[in-house]
């Protein structure tokens, strides 16, 4: 094992999302099973013990890559030479608590959270925002990281386009594997559009495959925009596994490329699609290399356009109640 070991950042490490993504990471999912990792594992004062329980797991599982562990409750020593970052943690509603209220305090950790990267991280560092309000939370941690290149700081919008794919293939009758080009727009909520009139199967169109446009925009959209409460309406508790595999997607597909695929990541927007710069939102990207590049050029027809101007609204508005305007 003659590699140094890539430092990575995660925060939330007591939750029930990370209770999957740690193993996923520590296993080499995202940056290879040649590479040793050392997990620098942020959540607050209060969690500190049950992530050390956590870690007593991680120990039990002897994975060769797993180098070293940090346990902190402070900011800036898990983003100490990061080279990427999975900002999971983050503040729910609670009961009686107001939607501003939740933007503005999770406004406070994502400020506090970006000052950190800013002054710890490696400057190539990956960043992944999966807390949410994602879109939002990610806007803020940029804003407060001025010295932090903006194209690395993301958001997951890659469970809503894993579902949108399994969705699609389901009623199409084509297995998973085999669709391509789905494009997830705008805000990991209820808005996003799932956009099917590119998704292809072995070189066909599902949308001429499923010939079903009132399925399309009646069943499919909505059922991937509310497919979270569907599931904490089942299960009792929010998407937590599914939600730790997209955040590897994310980043394995980013680190290591996508193979000419197209996948959904919300990234600062260049003013294309009708989305204003500077914006983070869900657009279709190509990975390679180690970035990733913006998929151009697709036509918008008048049905996207108004649904992603619905969606991006919604973020602008978040944006701006997160900044207490
Ligand atoms: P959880 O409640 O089980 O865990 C959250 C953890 O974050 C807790 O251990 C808490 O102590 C910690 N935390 C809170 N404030 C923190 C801070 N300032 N610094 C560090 N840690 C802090 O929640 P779960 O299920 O793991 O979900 C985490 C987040 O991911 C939630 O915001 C959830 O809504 C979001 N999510 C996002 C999805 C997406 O597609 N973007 C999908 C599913 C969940």
């Amino acid at each position: 094992m003659s590699r140094p070991a890539k430092r990575v950042t995660v925060t939330g490490a007591a939750g029930q999302i990370c209770y999957a993504l740690l193993f996923r990471l520590a296993q080499g999912d995202v940056f290879g099973r040649d590479q040793p990792i050392i997990l620098q594992l942020l959540d607050l004062p209060q969690a500190q013990a049950a992530v050390r329980g956590v870690v007593m797991e991680l120990e039990d599982c002897a994975f060769p890559l797993l180098q070293d562990v940090v346990i902190t409750d402070d900011p800036a020593v898990a983003f100490r030479d990061a080279d990427a970052a999975f900002l999971v943690g983050s503040r729910p509603r609670s009961k009686g608590m107001e939607r501003a209220d939740l933007l503005l305090a999770n406004a406070e950790i994502f400020k506090v959270q970006g000052k950190a990267l800013n002054e710890n991280a490696k400057r190539d560092a990956k960043v992944i925002v999966v807390g949410n309000p994602a879109n939002t939370n990610a806007g803020i941690l940029s804003a407060f990281a001025p010295d932090f290149p903006k194209a690395n700081v993301t958001a997951m919008v890659r469970l809503d386009h894993n579902r949108a794919l399994s969705l699609l293939a389901a009623k199409a009758g084509v297995p998973v594997s085999t669709v391509e080009k789905m494009i997830i727009w705008g805000n990991h909520s209820p808005t996003m559009l799932a956009d099917w009139r590119y998704a292809t199967s072995g070189g066909q169109s599902l949308s001429a495959m499923v010939n079903d446009e009132a399925w399309y925009r009646e069943t499919f959209i909505p059922k991937v925009g509310q497919r979270g409460a569907a599931i904490i309406e089942a299960r009792g508790a929010s998407s937590a596994a599914s939600a730790a595999n997209a955040a590897i997607d994310h980043m394995h597909d980013w680190v290591q490329g996508s193979n000419g695929g197209w996948v959904s990541m919300a990234i600062p927007s260049d003013g294309s699609y009708g989305i204003p710069e500077g914006i983070i939102a869900g657009v279709p990207v190509i990975c390679a290399d180690g970035e990733y590049q913006r998929v151009t050029g697709l036509e918008i027809d008048a049905f996207s356009a108004e649904k992603i101007a619905v969606t991006v609204n919604e973020l602008q508005s978040e944006i701006s109640a997160a900044l207490g305007k």
